[in-house]
């Protein structure tokens, strides 16, 4: 059995910098044809000339791969309308973090305060500038998407015209938003649709699936594969594929985050099989995303056949999920 696809896009990567940089760009230029580059660098990418120079590198680690970079810059609630429309030109969104939830993301914004960040959301929405929000409160760890919620509804509520994308979606309230406001869309990673908090931490704790958010329940992940599955317009593929050296993984004060940038378009094809559903898969890591940002990704072909293959135990010292496990898909081909 075989299945192509076209031009796959990442919504929501983190391709870190340097040798970092060097050892994942290419595994994710290999099988994608473009991606959403986050902007949690240290410092973060807040000025067009940091997004201009990383993009550079990007490109440069790239191989040679038809491959699009779509670069982010990180949200300041001082970010005035001239800026942006100047910034405009070179950026596909901004990225949004409460200061202080993820890694890298003490330069945040510390209040969701509508008003404090009028002047910038009315400046994107009049530019048409797209809104990708890191939705978590300070709270209990499995409750703050939850309790983000009414963060949410209040800048769908106040600016109607603001494109707004909750990232990595994790709970089934979050699912439901998604059906009561028009300008709300969200990106799902391939973890929270295979894994739960047991599988991170009901066992023998696993580093290597310790993530912001923290994965959820199963009812949480079976409404996340409810719409993911049936390839819901509003829903998009952002792996999240956030790299770390494995000594940050495997030690005491583990950071957050799970690579997958290699593996998953064979894991969501095994994933979309085993649900019959893999003829939503092209709409799920592509087609949505290109209509709902109006998107004209390079042309890329991906030729996935059901065999099956081993997981590499690392890329350099970044360990995969999957690592060492068997996947039923492999890639064949990429033209
Ligand atoms: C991400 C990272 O490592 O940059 N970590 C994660 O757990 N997802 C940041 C993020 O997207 O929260
Ligand atoms: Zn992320």
């Amino acid at each position: 059995m075989q299945i192509k696809l076209n031009s796959p896009l990442d919504m929501h990567l983190h391709l870190r910098d340097n040798k970092m940089l060097e050892t994942v760009a290419p595994l994710s230029s290999y099988s994608f044809a473009g991606a959403v580059i986050m902007p949690n660098l240290v410092p973060p990418i807040t000025t067009i000339e940091a997004l201009l120079e990383y993009k550079k590198r990007i490109i440069d680690s790239t191989c040679r791969d038809t491959f699009e970079p779509l670069m982010t810059l990180f949200f300041k609630d001082d970010y005035k309308y001239e800026f942006l429309k100047e910034a405009k030109k070179y950026i596909f969104a901004l990225k949004l973090y409460p200061s202080g939830i993820t890694t890298n993301s003490e330069g945040g914004v510390s209040s969701m305060d509508i008003e404090s960040l009028r002047e910038t959301f009315e400046a994107m929405s009049e530019l048409g500038i797209p809104l990708l929000v890191h939705g978590e409160t300070n709270g209990f760890v499995m409750d703050r998407e939850r309790e983000f919620g009414s963060v949410y509804e209040q800048f769908a509520k106040n600016f109607p015209k603001l494109k707004i994308v909750m990232e990595h979606i994790t709970t089934k309230e979050s699912v439901d938003l998604l059906d009561r406001f028009e300008n709300l869309y969200a990106t799902i990673t391939l973890h929270h649709l295979y894994i739960t908090l047991d599988d991170v931490a009901g066992g023998m704790l696993k580093p290597h699936l310790f993530c912001k958010p923290i994965a959820k329940r199963p009812e949480d992940r079976e409404a996340l594969l409810r719409v993911a599955l049936s390839a819901h317009p509003k829903v998009m593929f952002g792996s999240d594929s956030a790299p770390h050296p494995v000594d940050k993984k495997e030690s005491c004060g583990c950071a957050a985050g799970v690579f997958t940038a290699p593996i998953a378009l064979q894991a969501l094809s095994q994933l979309f099989e085993k649900h019959n559903s893999l003829d939503n898969l092209q709409a799920f890591v592509s087609q949505n995303a290109k209509k709902i940002y109006n998107l004209n990704p390079p042309k890329k072909e991906i030729i996935l056949e059901k065999k099956p293959s081993i997981v590499p135990k690392s890329y350099g010292d970044v360990v995969p999920m999957f690592a060492d496990k068997e996947l039923s898909w492999s890639i064949k081909l990429v033209e």
